[in-house]
């Protein structure tokens, strides 16, 4: 949900044109996270005092960047020795698409501070209200953000003398809610600064220094809590505003203090240094491959003099972490480029084959039938000794867990609940210390699983990650867990994520039952689909031209119904997901047991229906769902197994002659029940994604979506 994007370049020269480009280019590296709007700030370079523009649009990157072009004020030739630039693109939360709700926001005509966004200021309203008490009333926006640009300029009025940093310190105490932000200021030229509070935010640093050190130390400020919390019984409180109780009024913050001056950690100096913020490391990944993730709490200042430190106001726990990992990025930009393909989710799709390889690589040995992840050694025993599996997540993720739920009780004779993140935390569902969770999240990031998993670690649950994000919330805030390997997902719909997490479960439901006698055929059976499986994807792919049939088909229609059961109810709940996100069709997954509860209503000759099933231990049942389908005039299309003749049948005895000709069964290769999900869903990938091409929708980026969802 929204990204977020800044360039620092400090004692090295460079064109407005190429700050623009490279502000311009990290957006688009990060617009499957929002695409309604976008917006940049930028200095003009020549004269004494640097002036920042700000320009701002609706739509996708590249209507700003028409607009840039056309921008009278900005001088593309300008040469620029220090400068900071900041840019964002938006999912609207608060106030409708539109330049006026585009990020940077602004505290006044001046732009004297911007900021941008990610997240949710749950208490813009009383900040709102305590500013406009203080004559701060110039909004231009129904945002959130504003407030925060404007509570920035109110500090600084209030105490001239205040830094950036201890500015920013007191600001984010007034401040409830979620964010990462960034601040930029003419007041304090040439400098940034970066903070968050459960959005994501990394910063990457380019310089020709060698890094000596994997470490970045943490500064750590004064506890202004304490201060603020005396001057408010000092009766000193701006009236009227109840923030929380967190009030602290600038004038009586205290100045840095010694510690932090005489421990500052300085990275850069008088070398020329260049440096990155960003929501993700895919829009860094060009310039350098260093990267420092941040945690909540933490502030990130480059100063004037090109130093980068990172401070917290104080510890939370006596162990806290005191420093910071400098991280090497093994990602490639290849990795991130569309290459051949028109779409990334395209390309996504047709990686699978070998997107499942990389998730087993080095975890399943063929001969031997052993599994190990070694992200779960230590915990392995706990795990063992359980009282249950929870498995929890969100959107596609969530059908992950359903899709492995019954492959995980059989293995591991462990009772295994499935829950959307969401739903469980309204339900404040009971969780016991000898309860593991599972949080499975392709970005690591989505707000609702992260508060689910804030929720059990502190009821003392063990966590474990599965997640496709290294360095993600989801895989730093875990005990242990599965990185699924699956490579970076940028399409907003998931699809190579979706069979990456589904081998993760197998292999973890392998795992744990390892030492089980009784298990050992069936386990033998999944390690040998397993090692097939990359091939029988790439037949499933190699149905494109049917399935782009089928498209034409469908492409006009205003609904599809899917219907199965079993393995494969997960496979319905998925592949009208897939519909539905990115073609803007209404579409259904249902559980075929359910048909006679409810849908048969909706069947009728003319209702698209695609019913999934293949021969396991629901094929009679499905058979039977088949039948009160046609001979209701249903007329569905099946995906079966690649010998199955007799649901054809069923379905060719009941063809209408205006039907004749059109498909009747899309078949996959046969393989074990617990591994089908992966080959029946990759149908309804192509189909989605041939439906929405033939309806020139935005398959990418569909609209009102966003990849990441950190806001509740
Ligand atoms: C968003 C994405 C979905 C994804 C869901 C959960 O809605 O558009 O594709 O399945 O979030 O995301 P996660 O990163 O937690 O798997």
């Amino acid at each position: 949900m929204c990204g977020i994007f800044c360039y620092l370049n400090y004692l090295t020269p460079k064109t407005k044109k190429y700050i623009l480009e490279t502000l311009l280019n990290g957006l688009k590296r990060l617009e499957y996270r929002g695409y309604d709007s976008a917006g940049l700030a930028v200095d003009l370079c020549s004269g004494d005092v640097k002036q920042t523009v700000i320009v701002r649009e609706r739509g996708k990157v590249a209507a700003l960047e028409d607009l840039v072009r056309l921008n009278k004020e900005l001088n593309m030739n300008e040469m620029c020795t220090n400068h900071c630039g900041i840019a964002h693109t938006r999912w609207a939360t608060h106030g409708e698409p539109a330049p006026r709700n585009s990020h940077p926001h602004r505290s006044d005509a001046n732009n004297t501070f911007v900021v941008i966004h990610n997240g949710i200021v749950t208490n813009y309203m009383d900040i709102k209200k305590f500013l406009m008490s203080k004559g701060y009333s110039d909004f231009e926006s129904e945002t959130d953000t504003e407030v925060v640009a404007k509570l920035a300029l109110y500090i600084y009025n209030e105490q001239p003398s205040i830094t950036f940093q201890k500015l920013v310190e007191t600001l984010i105490e007034m401040v409830d809610g979620a964010f990462a932000f960034l601040f930029k200021s003419s007041k304090f030229p040439d400098e940034v600064i970066a903070t968050r509070r459960g959005s994501p935010l990394l910063v990457a640093i380019k310089s020709r220094m060698e890094m000596m050190t994997e470490y970045f130390p943490i500064l750590y400020s004064s506890d202004i809590n304490a201060q603020s919390r005396k001057v408010a019984q000092s009766g000193d409180m701006p009236s009227g505003v109840a923030l929380n109780g967190h009030v602290p009024p600038p004038s009586a913050v205290p100045s840095t203090t010694a510690s932090v001056e005489a421990g500052e950690f300085k990275l850069g100096g008088m070398e020329p240094v260049e440096y990155f913020f960003a929501s993700d490391a895919s829009a860094v990944i060009e310039h350098t491959n260093k990267v420092i993730y941040l945690e909540d709490g933490d502030i990130a200042h480059v100063d004037n003099a090109g130093g980068l430190r990172i401070v917290r106001t104080k510890k939370k726990h006596a162990n806290e972490k005191e420093f910071r990992y400098i991280t090497e990025l093994q990602l490639s930009l290849e990795q991130i480029m569309k290459g051949e393909y028109g779409t990334y989710m395209e390309k996504e799709i047709f990686e699978q084959p070998e997107s499942v390889v990389n998730t087993m690589r080095g975890r399943i040995n063929f001969e031997t039938g052993q599994v190990k992840l070694g992200g779960l050694v230590e915990y392995l025993d706990d795990i063992k000794r359980s009282r249950r599996l929870i498995m929890i997540a969100c959107g596609t993720s969530y059908h992950s867990a359903l899709a492995t739920r019954q492959i995980l009780e059989e293995l591991s004779q462990l009772p295994v609940m499935v829950e959307l993140a969401s739903d469980f935390l309204d339900r404040n569902t009971p969780i016991f210390r000898d309860d593991v969770c599972f949080f499975i999240s392709q970005s690591g990031e989505t707000a609702d699983s992260l508060m689910a998993l804030r929720y059990c670690k502190k009821r003392g649950a063990l966590c474990v990650g599965v997640t496709n994000t290294v360095g993600s919330s989801i895989s730093r805030e875990t005990s242990c867990g599965i990185h699924i390997n699956a490579g970076p997902e940028i399409g907003v719909a998931s699809t190579k994520a979706y069979t990456s997490q589904i081998i993760s479960l197998i292999m973890f439901a392998l795992l744990i039952s390892a030492d089980r006698i009784s298990m050992h055929e069936r386990r033998k059976e999944i390690i040998r689909e397993l090692k097939t499986l990359p091939g029988k994807i790439q037949k499933v792919l190699d149905l494109r031209e049917s399935l782009q049939e089928l498209a034409m088909k469908y492409y006009k229609e205003k609904s599809i119904l899917v219907m199965g059961r079993g393995y494969n109810y997960a496979t319905c709940l998925e592949g009208a997901l897939k519909i539905k996100e990115i073609t803007y069709m209404h579409s259904e997954g249902i559980m075929s047991g359910e048909l006679k509860h409810g849908p048969l209503a909706l069947v009728e000759p003319t209702m698209p229906i695609i019913m999934v099933a293949v021969k396991d231990s629901v094929y009679v049942k499905c058979q039977n769902a088949l039948e009160q389908v046609t001979s209701r005039g249903g007329w569905p299309i099946v995906i079966c197994d690649e010998d199955d003749t007799v649901l054809e049948s069923i379905v060719e005895k009941n063809r209408k002659s205006k039907q004749e000709g059109a498909p009747i069964t899309v078949k996959v290769p046969k393989t074990v029940d617990c591994l089908a999900g992966i080959l029946t869903v990759i149908p309804f990938q192509l189909l989605s994604l041939y439906i929405a091409v033939a309806n020139e929708r935005n398959v990418d980026c569909p609209r009102n979506l966003a990849k990441s969802v950190t806001v509740e």
